[in-house]
């Protein structure tokens, strides 16, 4: 089933590498027209040229999602470029961990000034458009960090649980003017996110080993996997599929133990 996202026009943040990379690769590959958000501004040219050489219609913007004027100046730009913003993937965020009373008041703000409320610079630059013309789709990148907890991770999950009930809230808010909005919660994903996590570890080696041994089919996700999901979920093929969260994790949350 080929170009199952042809007519969409589709804003991706943290599309530089990574899941959000994933998903604008395969979101392109079934016609979907990209315009692709990341702070590392040369890793994004790079990307795009790449991108552009393979015959994509993509267009680009640096900027740093905790920015909600530069976000706003992003999605003029896409309109500019590509046609107005019909779709939305809230991907980008960073990890954030600590033991919650070592934590830093700035680490608290830049948790949630990226993890949340960049995420709501996007939705409330991208919405009056769609409620405007024929609707839309949002798909926010949250985790299983969204309903469960790791010690030690403080504060990511609190601002995973947010994004999760901001879905909600906008899936409900938004549901009579064609808008959808949902999250997809991936469990480990080898990334560089994770590889850095790794490495945080003085024998990273052992960690990683330690966290495949925790999943049911002993591996972690490979971003296309998490992208092929959003790929359902920006499509036509479930439109009464709102204000909620599909988990992909390999089994590794409904596990009670091994
Ligand atoms: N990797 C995992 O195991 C995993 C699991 C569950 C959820 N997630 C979520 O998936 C999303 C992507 O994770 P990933 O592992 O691909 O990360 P990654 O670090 O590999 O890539 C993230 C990209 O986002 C960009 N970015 C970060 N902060 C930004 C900001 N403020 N403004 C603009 N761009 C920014 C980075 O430059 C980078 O290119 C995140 O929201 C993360 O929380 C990841």
């Amino acid at each position: 089933m080929p170009n199952r996202l042809s007519g969409k026009r589709v804003f991706i943040t943290g599309a530089a590498q990574g899941i959000g990379l994933a998903i604008t690769e395969v979101f392109i590959a079934e016609g979907a027209h990209v315009f692709l958000i990341d702070r590392d501004e040369a890793l994004l040219e790079a990307t795009a040229a790449k991108l552009k050489e393979g015959g994509a219609v993509v267009g680009y913007q640096a900027a740093d999602i905790a920015d909600a004027v530069a976000i706003g100046e992003a999605v003029g730009k896409a309109a500019a470029e590509i046609g107005s913003i019909n779709a939305l993937v809230n991907n980008a965020g960073v990890n954030v961990f600590a033991e919650p009373l070592q934590l830093a008041d700035e680490d608290w703000d830049r948790c949630f000034d990226i993890n949340l409320k960049g995420a709501w610079n996007c939705c409330r630059s991208v919405l009056p458009d769609m409620i405007a013309r024929d609707g839309g789709v949002i798909l926010n990148i949250a985790s299983t960090h969204a309903f469960t907890i790791i010690p030690h991770t403080f504060p990511y999950p609190l601002a995973k649980h947010a994004l999760l009930g901001m879905t909600k809230s906008l899936g409900i808010e938004y549901a009579a003017k064609n808008v959808r909005v949902n999250a997809l919660a991936p469990g480990y994903v080898e990334t560089q996110k994770v590889i850095d996590y790794w490495s945080s570890f003085s024998d990273p080696e052992k960690a990683k080993i330690e966290t495949l041994k925790l999943h049911p089919g002993r591996r972690i996700a490979t971003p296309r996997e998490i992208a092929l999901a959003a790929v359902f979920m920006i499509s036509d093929e479930c439109p009464f599929m709102n204000a909620t969260c599909l988990t992909i994790d390999g089994g590794l949350s409904v596990l009670q133990h091994q």
